[in-house]
């Protein structure tokens, strides 16, 4: 279990998030969103404790985290700092793998694998530089999925790929997500991602930072592209996901007011036909 509490933090004058509590139960998928700038990343630097809160806490399976904790895979933003040149792509994603020991056989086996989940096969000998930015980030992932972690941080891992390929990496993350049962916090741009991957869909908002909104996405599972993406409930939650994210950038909603997301919605049900 995930614990976040009163998580507060600020650059400088500027305060990014205020007093922000989230929990997750072991295994739930999260997808978070949120306007640009309203402190996303910055909640995901804290929680893999690359980041010292300036308030509050989080404690991950009882323990607070004060440095990055064993069993924590981070995909970030900026993949392009993530990967080593000077490594094989084989060898960048079985890097991590020394921590959980084995022979180097082994971790150059898991990472082939890994390669091979997200499409990469055939190019564990190849140097990120001499791969596409989509390629890149796809090493990224499956250096995360590799590792096996029972937490997995992702800071809008598909930002980089073409649509084809971001709808196979959502549905490898959904399989995986199934298969290993991780917990998983996923920040998206992108809100017919977050709905389609999330158990849960938590809305950032910004001045004053902190969770606007969290909706529960009870979309049968296994989910699928073409039928869950038409269903009636995934479209009445990502156009009620899009009106919070589009008021999340607002100064003076509260966040307890913004929390009942009931008043601002229902008179706008139409709305949600149009769509
Ligand atoms: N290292 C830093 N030093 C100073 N300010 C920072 C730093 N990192 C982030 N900020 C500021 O904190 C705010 C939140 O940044 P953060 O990167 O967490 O936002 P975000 O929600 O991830 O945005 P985006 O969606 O654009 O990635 C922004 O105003 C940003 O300029
Ligand atoms: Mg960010």
């Amino acid at each position: 279990m995930l614990e976040i509490t009163d998580l507060t933090h600020s650059y400088g004058d500027h305060t990014v998030l205020e007093k922000t509590s989230l929990t997750v139960p072991d295994g739930e998928l999260v997808s978070i969103v949120g306007p640009s700038g309203c402190g996303k990343s910055t909640l995901l630097r804290c929680v893999a404790g690359l980041i010292s809160p300036v308030g509050g806490r989080v404690v991950l399976d009882g323990t607070p985290i004060d440095g990055v904790p064993d069993g924590l895979a981070v995909v970030f933003q900026d993949y392009s700092r993530s990967l080593l040149p000077w490594l094989t792509v084989r060898d960048n994603v079985a890097l991590p793998l020394r921590r959980r020991g084995g022979s180097k056989a082994e971790r150059r086996a898991a990472a082939e694998e890994a390669l091979s989940s997200v499409g990469l096969h055939g190019a564990g000998r190849r140097y990120p530089w001499q791969l596409s930015g989509g390629m890149q980030q796809r090493v990224a992932i499956a250096r995360a999925l590799a590792y096996r972690p029972s937490l997995l941080l992702m800071d809008e891992p598909f930002g980089s790929v073409d649509a084809q390929t971001r709808e196979d990496l959502e549905d490898l993350v959904l399989k995986v997500h199934r298969d290993e049962g991780m917990t998983i916090l996923l920040v998206t741009h992108d809100i017919d991602e977050s709905v389609y991957v999330g158990d849960r869909v938590v809305v950032l908002g910004r001045d004053p930072g902190g969770i606007r909104a969290e909706l529960e996405v009870k979309l049968p599972s296994p989910r699928d592209q073409i039928s869950t993406r038409a269903d009636p409930d995934f479209v009445r939650l990502r156009t009620e996901v899009s009106r919070l994210v589009r008021g999340a950038g607002a100064l003076e909603v509260p966040s307890e007011a913004a929390a009942e997301p009931q008043k601002e919605s229902e008179p706008r049900e139409e709305d949600t036909e149009e769509t």
